[in-house]
């Protein structure tokens, strides 16, 4: 009679410590999801593409003018050429500057709607990006609406119009989604 009572309990114990292990497996699987989870970066797409072609609109005009700057100062064209070129340059800025003040705020608007509905942890280059980009918006409206002590304008003018700092707020924006891709 003990030694069935003794058997019954054994058994007990084994579907017990069955029922405990393939718990512990679940919970392992759980954890490895929730962790895989987290490192995953989710970002709002319509938000981002949104942001992506308005940025592009609005600075379509920089493009160009950074463009037809550098062919005349680093090639070697004729003079009649560099003027029709410097030309061409007045000619599109005259027509484009007005998309470059009115989208680049709205850009901006939609690049903090994305930033709220996205995250990124494998690194912080987008948000760096979008501090550029929150930069350059705040110094265009001190160089278009002249709120700017005049010791501050020339500083404001150089570093807005710089390439240099154009082409560090692409990059970081590209490589930094690059990496969250
Ligand atoms: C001006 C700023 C930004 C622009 C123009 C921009 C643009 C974009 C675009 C076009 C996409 C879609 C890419 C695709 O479909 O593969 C995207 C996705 C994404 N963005 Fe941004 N973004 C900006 C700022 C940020 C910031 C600050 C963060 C950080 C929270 C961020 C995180 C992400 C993530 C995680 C994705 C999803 C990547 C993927 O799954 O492929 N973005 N962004
Ligand atoms: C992401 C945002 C922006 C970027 C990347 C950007 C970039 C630039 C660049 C590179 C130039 C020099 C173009 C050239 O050499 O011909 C420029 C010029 C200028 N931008 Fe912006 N800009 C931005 C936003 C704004 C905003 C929001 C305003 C004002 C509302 C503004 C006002 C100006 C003005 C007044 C100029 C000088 C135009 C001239 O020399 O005739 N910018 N911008």
């Amino acid at each position: 009679m003990a030694k069935r009572s003794d058997g019954k309990r054994s058994q007990r114990g084994k579907s017990d410590f069955k029922r405990y292990e393939s718990r512990e497996d679940n919970f392992d699987s759980n954890d490895h999801e929730r962790r895989r989870l987290k490192n995953k970066d989710e970002g709002n797409e319509l938000t981002g593409l949104t942001t992506a072609w308005l940025l592009a609109a609005a600075n379509l005009t920089v493009f160009l003018s950074l463009l037809l700057k550098g062919a005349n100062r680093y090639l070697s064209l004729k003079p009649e050429t560099k003027s029709a070129v410097k030309r061409l340059n007045q000619f599109q800025k005259k027509h484009l500057m007005r998309f470059h003040y009115l989208l680049n705020p709205l850009a901006l608007c939609i690049a903090l709607l994305h930033f709220l509905l996205s995250c990124c942890r494998k690194t912080s280059l987008p948000e760096l990006g979008l501090f550029v980009v929150t930069l350059m918006v705040f110094l265009g409206l001190m160089l278009k609406y002249k709120g700017t002590p005049k010791w501050m304008r020339r500083f404001v003018y150089r570093l807005h119009t710089a390439s240099v700092t154009f082409s560090v707020m692409i990059v970081l924006l590209v490589v930094g989604h690059l990496i969250v891709d």
